[in-house]
């Protein structure tokens, strides 16, 4: 009897080992190198529709500039469905999203006392200098000064974090 459950529970853990990481898998390069090569299949209705709801600044964003940026953030964080906390947390559901709320993640006190809700103007202000806008945060990234290349960047964020890209 005892056996036979830890039998059940091992072959539970291959399966679930065995779907994890290949599903959430965007790590390295290679992944990198290949979702930019089929770049503008971005931009598909859906997608475009998910970026319109941030608002007109949005109508033109360049989603493939928008991926080459997401480069930037890629080793620090994942941003897929159930993807691992990296160095900053996993940024799957981030619009609408409270800051300091992916619960099995160790923000830093300056970010759990910020209390902002993540959208396309919060995302505007942190990408463009995070430690100006929450002091005391522990993402060393220092911030990206060009307005157009961060407007790429959370537009391909909305789609990318919405399950759209990856
Ligand atoms: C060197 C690693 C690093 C890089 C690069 C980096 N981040 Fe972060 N990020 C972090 C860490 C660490 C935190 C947690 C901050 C804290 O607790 O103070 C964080 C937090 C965040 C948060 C808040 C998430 C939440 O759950 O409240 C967002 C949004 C974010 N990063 C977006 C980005 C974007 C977009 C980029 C690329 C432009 C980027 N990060 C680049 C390490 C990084």
């Amino acid at each position: 009897m005892r056996d036979a459950t830890c039998l059940a529970v091992l072959i539970l853990a291959a399966a679930l080992t065995g779907c994890g990481p290949g599903k959430s898998d965007t790590g390295g390069a290679a992944s990198t190198a290949a979702s930019s090569t089929d770049a503008s299949a971005l931009d598909t209705p859906a997608n475009r529709k998910l970026v319109e709801a941030l608002g007109p600044a949005y109508a033109k964003a360049d989603l493939a500039n928008g991926q080459v940026h997401f480069a930037l953030c890629r080793s620090c964080h994942t941003i897929t469905k159930g993807g691992p906390n990296m160095t900053g947390p996993n940024l799957y559901g981030l619009f609408g999203r409270p800051s300091a709320s992916v619960a099995d993640y160790s923000y830093s006190e300056g970010m759990k006392g910020a209390h902002l809700v993540w959208g396309a103007d919060t995302l505007n202000t942190w990408i463009k200098d995070p430690r100006a806008m929450v002091a005391g945060t522990k993402m060393s990234y220092p911030g990206m000064p060009d307005d157009k290349d961060r407007a790429d960047l959370i537009a391909y964020l909305k789609v990318a974090s919405s399950g759209g890209a990856n």
